[in-house]
């Protein structure tokens, strides 16, 4: 199989809005990300995902685009941009943008002049359909944000699809037209020496309204495909499919190199252990490591060399994983480290998303009014209706929440944690005084030189890129795996769990190549591994 560079860096990602002020606005930007291009270099990552920066009203910050060629007012101009790039490029990262072509805005152009009258020459860029016999919507599709996918349009007496919120109208892609649009786009951003694409929710560009048929449908792999050949396909760029619902099978479609589609999949099947089977991300359940060690080792295996994956904790629709799965109290910086060491040892492309590298947590909130996120504000609604307690509505908003991961970023434990000297958009998280990137990068034990160690024995050791993976028996709390390449073998131990556990192996240790804590592992055999010990050893070759 060739071999990329998108599968041998590690990504860091950026919400602008929440990563750094330069103007005293409150809202971060793009000359913001600049000025932390040191600090990134110095983390030693080599892409950067850039969550949306184009024009937008905002309704989903940024991911209801109204112009995918106008940089958001907010966040800096097209030359920023283009300097962003510039400036990273000198620090061998490459900016990863941000593809929203599942839907537009209600604001872009195309939709202003679709709504206009049912025979616009834009009206077939968007879903229309007649309402249902009795005059309601025309079936049961609902928005991820709560409530019907359908919206009426007064004028027109039709209603249009939108699978986020109403001002997230869906965009037609069964039009040509609207394809060749979105590849001539594409290729003027790839003029401008962009490091490739991530792409929202690429699984539903497929869909088939009337027949009720959202992701994976019956035309998805031929539409990337045909956007492959139309634009990126020679030019060796990181291509990563947001990707609900992917089974390994599922993923080797979009990321088999023979079938020039993606690069790589992004999936959630390890993110969704903790909620009810059947319900939704709002109905808890506790994780079950073992399940975890299930859904990790399945993907590890089965991909093979047909197909690529992302690993992640981590991203802007996601808790903090210090408090989702770690404990983000008493074994904050242990389980911190554990849980990257865990991650990292792992076949695929690491992502980080912006504060994981220093631990930052989650923000429990006592009252709606300090959300946000359309999303949460949308379910705390429906569900209050539907007879839920404010409590429990809470609860699953503090536990998974997407503002979670939206405060601020911490730098240091000035006020407002140096992100902005104005008035944040968003409240920070009150333990910034403890948790910042100026304590980590003062403390030579701190999470932050962890991640920064596996981002470089990433870039030292094939083995962590190429090896294969075997699953060792253990107690359900104990993850422990080995990574195996030209004749070296790894041996990644953690424990995931806040109280003791044993593991025992025979195999002869040669060198320590990372951990969290400060043993000298002389030997493994029955040992009581302390709550989220966490090491990686290579093993003597015998
Ligand atoms: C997935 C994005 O990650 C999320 O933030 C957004 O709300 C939806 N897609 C809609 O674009």
């Amino acid at each position: 199989m060739q071999k990329h560079w998108w599968q041998e860096v590690v990504v860091y990602q950026i919400y602008p809005r929440s990563f750094k002020d330069s103007n005293g606005d409150g809202i971060g930007d793009i000359l913001g990300i600049i000025e932390k291009l040191d600090y990134l270099e110095k983390l030693g990552i080599g892409a950067i995902w850039l969550s949306p920066v184009y024009a937008s009203p905002n309704d989903d910050n940024g991911y209801d685009i109204s112009d995918y060629e106008a940089i958001m007012e907010e966040f800096g101009t097209m030359a920023d941009v283009e300097r962003l790039i510039a400036e990273a490029d000198k620090r061998h990262i490459k900016i990863v943008m941000d593809l929203v072509v599942n839907h537009t805005s209600d604001e872009h152009a195309w939709f202003v002049e679709a709504k206009k009258s049912k025979d616009n020459d834009y009206r077939d860029y968007y879903v229309w359909a007649d309402p249902a016999e009795d005059g309601g919507v025309p079936n049961d599709l609902r928005s991820t944000f709560s409530g019907s996918a359908w919206a009426y349009d007064e004028e027109s007496q039709q209603y249009y699809l939108h699978l986020f919120s109403k001002k997230q109208p869906d965009l037609n892609w069964q039009n040509e037209k609207v394809r060749q649009e979105v590849y001539d786009m594409m290729n003027r951003w790839i003029d401008k020496g962009i490091g490739g694409f991530r792409m929202d929710v690429i699984d539903l560009i497929g869909k088939v309204p009337e027949e009720s048929i959202t992701g994976n449908g019956p035309r998805l792999h031929e539409f990337i495909h045909e956007m492959n050949r139309a634009t990126f396909g020679d030019k060796n760029l990181l291509t990563v499919g947001e990707t609900w619902g992917a089974t390994p099978e599922i993923a080797k479609e979009y990321s088999d190199p023979k079938r020039e589609e993606l690069g790589m999949v992004f999936q959630f099947e390890h993110s969704g252990l903790d909620q009810i089977d059947g319900k939704d991300k709002w109905d808890l359940r506790p994780l079950q490591v073992k399940e975890l060690k299930e859904v990790f080792s399945k993907w590890q295996n089965e991909l093979g060399t047909e197909g690529w994956n992302s690993l992640f904790w981590n991203n802007h629709d996601l808790p903090r994983i210090v408090s989702r799965w770690g404990n983000d109290t008493t074994y904050r910086i242990q389980s911190a480290k554990a849980l990257a060491i865990l991650l990292h040892m792992m076949k695929g492309t690491p992502y980080i998303y912006q504060g994981e590298e220093i631990g930052m947590v989650n923000t429990p909130i006592t009252d709606i009014s300090q959300a946000s996120d359309i999303e949460t504000v949308n379910m705390y609604n429906e569900r209050l209706e539907e007879g839920y307690s404010k409590e429990e509505v809470l609860a699953s908003i503090n536990t998974k929440g997407r503002d979670n991961a939206r405060r601020p970023m911490q730098w240091d434990d000035t006020e407002n944690a140096g992100f902005t000297t104005g008035t944040p958009w968003l409240a920070l998280n009150d333990r910034y005084h403890e948790i910042n990137v100026k304590n980590a990068l003062s403390d030579h034990d701190s999470i932050f030189y962890t991640y920064q160690k596996l981002v470089q024995l990433r870039k030292n050791h094939p083995l962590m890129v190429w090896g294969d993976y075997n699953l060792l028996e253990t107690v359900d709390e104990v993850f422990s795996y080995t990574r195996s390449y030209e004749g070296e073998t790894w041996l990644v131990v953690v424990n995931f769990s806040d109280d003791p556990h044993p593991f025992s192996s025979n195999l002869p240790i040669e060198e320590i190549i990372i951990q969290n804590s400060e043993t000298s592992l002389k030997t493994i055999k029955e040992m009581v591994l302390a709550p989220w010990q966490a090491f990686v050893v290579r093993i003597a070759n015998k």
